[in-house]
């Protein structure tokens, strides 16, 4: 066999690999990094990562390091059995922030705000922000509460605030859905209410999936170049 034929040979076995490889490139990096005492957050990101991953992102879903001591845990049947049922859940990195091209939060409200862990969390992306590595990554969030009135948006929009000194580029849902209009849908991220058994008062499960689908569609526009 010919050099040449040798080449185009090794060119045309190389082809549908390197192909391949570009598509893979081209498709969003979602990092889905929630906390949750109950389930109720945990239930959310995995709507989202259904939604995310049928909508062809490459998804990470990740709880966050639980810091509550472990008598108080032991004390609370429900907490305890949750963070059992999670235990194989990885625990995010800041390396997964500095991997994702976009990022989805959900917290539960804690007197208003995001959980402590959560915060915890996010305080440890000092480095990354130091370097610019989490500009422009495109985010999103989502929280619970016990009270319809009991802060959620406080909750969101705490997130969105870090997000900002990050640079990174907010996709809130907006009124972009007809889910967005029932309950539970809101345009600053998806929100529940939980009655005293612990239940969602709402069904948020197809806001929840829009939200996580335009933050994956928000993120191929960044990632591939909208509108060149
Ligand atoms: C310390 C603490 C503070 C809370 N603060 C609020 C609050 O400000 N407003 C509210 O409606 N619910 C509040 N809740 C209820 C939680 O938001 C609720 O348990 C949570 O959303 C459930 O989410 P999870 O199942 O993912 O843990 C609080 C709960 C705890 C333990």
């Amino acid at each position: 066999m010919s050099l040449a034929t040798r080449i185009k040979s090794w060119f045309a076995s190389q082809q549908p690999e390197q192909q391949k490889g570009e598509e893979e490139n081209m498709s969003v990096k979602l990092a889905i990094v929630y906390y949750s005492q109950t389930g109720t957050n945990y239930q959310m990101a995995k709507w989202a990562e259904e939604a995310a991953t049928e909508a062809g992102a490459e998804v990470k879903l990740l709880r966050v390091e639980e810091l509550a001591p472990a008598a108080v845990i032991e004390g609370q049947p429900a907490w305890k059995q949750h963070l059992e049922d999670t235990k194989d859940v990885p625990v995010a990195k800041p390396e997964d922030l500095e991997w994702a091209d976009a990022i989805i939060f959900s917290s539960p409200t804690r007197f208003g705000n995001v959980a402590s862990q959560i915060k915890q969390f996010m305080d440890t992306t000092g480095g990354l922000w130091a370097q610019g590595k989490l500009a422009n990554k495109v985010v999103s969030a989502m929280s619970s509460a016990a009270n319809p009135h009991g802060g959620q948006e406080q909750t969101i929009t705490a997130i969105y605030t870090t997000m900002m000194h990050w640079g990174a580029i907010i996709a809130a849902p907006g009124y972009t859905d007809a889910s967005l209009f029932a309950a539970g849908g809101n345009p600053y991220g998806t929100s529940v209410t939980i009655d005293q058994e612990g239940k969602m008062v709402e069904d948020v499960q197809a806001a929840v999936k829009h939200q996580a689908k335009r933050t994956v569609q928000v993120g191929g526009f960044v990632k591939t170049g909208f509108g060149q």
